[in-house]
């Protein structure tokens, strides 16, 4: 059956709505602070890009379109491609989300699934061998 027409609530509203989701992303972003392959890739002023993740966590754990009422299609992979991402920075991007899910209280069950479907797109990110344009792509605000 389609998973869009099964009785069971989205993960989003499994693990606890929006504020769950904004304890995972604070919980990653305090890791990218100190973490010595992730910070340098991040800007200097983080809070944009932390209300952005949670914008998009939301909407792509099945609750409400947060991230593309204001920015349109994510465009994940060629909104990275400004950031020379490796298999080593994609590693460890994961490996922060994992620990950010557990500190915010998300059962191991309820995360297993989850980090299937990240750990495809962690490695869909990555892009440090590709000849691909390097400079941001912009904000279209569509409001
Ligand atoms: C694989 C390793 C990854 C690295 C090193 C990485 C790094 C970054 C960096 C440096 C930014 C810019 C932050 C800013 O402008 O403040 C960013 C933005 C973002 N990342 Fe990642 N990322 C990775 C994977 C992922 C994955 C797997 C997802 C989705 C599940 C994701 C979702 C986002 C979103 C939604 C944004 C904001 C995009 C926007 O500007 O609208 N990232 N990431």
């Amino acid at each position: 059956m389609n998973p869009a027409e099964s009785a069971a609530p989205a993960p989003y509203h499994q693990l606890g709505g929006y504020q769950a989701v904004w304890r995972i992303v604070e919980a990653f972003y305090r890791r990218v602070e100190t973490d010595d392959i992730l910070r340098p890739l991040y800007p200097e002023n983080l809070e944009p890009g932390k209300q952005k993740l949670a914008w998009f966590f939301e909407q792509w754990l099945g609750g409400p379109t947060s991230y593309s009422d204001r920015y349109g299609h994510p465009r994940l992979r060629r909104r990275h491609f400004p950031f020379v991402i490796d298999e080593r920075a994609a590693g460890r991007w994961l490996r922060l989300m994992r620990e950010a899910w557990t500190e915010a209280g998300v059962p191991r069950e309820l995360q297993d699934p989850i980090f299937e479907r990240l750990a495809v797109l962690a490695r869909h990110m990555i892009n440090a061998h590709d000849d691909v344009p390097r400079e941001p792509l912009g904000d279209v605000y569509l409001d």
